[in-house]
């Protein structure tokens, strides 16, 4: 099977997640410039997905959403939601939680990439075209005012993670 989708979006998610370790790689200072490549790159990410990859295998499935969608559109909202705030040590072991967990179910073999790419086999070099022109999405300054960490939460929540038991270290890191 032609892969070039998957591999499009998984070699995403890897460039993301070494971003994403070298900003926390000193967990006392995290390295700014390197959270905001990170934080531009998961927002375009997400976009690229909701606006071309999604919709287009919709609409190859008669119309019909993919099994997963809903809970993926629903982690979507939990990641830009923890975009808002300043990052600190609660939010980047959510973060990676929820990316973990969501990167699987689209990476899997026969997950959510597997079957876009099965859908929109007849247009992948088209799709492709599309995804190389997606622009940056715009982002605003951190905001730290003790409601955009109290909306992160409930996007989490609303999500169906557990909030509070991963930050306390109840669920550790899927292996
Ligand atoms: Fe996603
Ligand atoms: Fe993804």
């Amino acid at each position: 099977m032609n892969k070039q989708l998957y591999q499009f979006f998984t070699d995403d998610h890897r460039r993301l997640d070494e971003l994403l370790e070298k900003a926390i790689s000193h967990p006392d200072n995290y390295e700014m410039e390197y959270y905001e490549k990170f934080r531009t790159g998961l927002l375009k990410h997400i976009k690229m997905e909701e606006k071309i990859l999604f919709p287009a295998a919709q609409l190859a499935n008669n119309n019909k959403p993919l099994d997963k969608a809903a809970q993926l559109r629903l982690d979507h909202g939990a990641l830009t939601a923890l975009m808002v705030p300043t990052p600190f040590a609660d939010l980047i072991k959510v973060l990676k939680f929820i990316l973990e967990v969501h990167d699987r179910v689209e990476e899997e073999e026969g997950g959510v990439y597997d079957v876009c790419e099965g859908l929109t086999s007849h247009q992948t070099d088209e799709l492709l075209g599309q995804l190389r022109q997606v622009a940056e999405v715009p982002v605003h300054k951190h905001n730290d005012a003790p409601i955009a960490w109290q909306a992160a939460e409930r996007a989490v929540i609303r999500a169906g993670y557990d909030f509070h038991g991963i930050i306390s270290g109840k669920f550790p890191l899927p292996e």
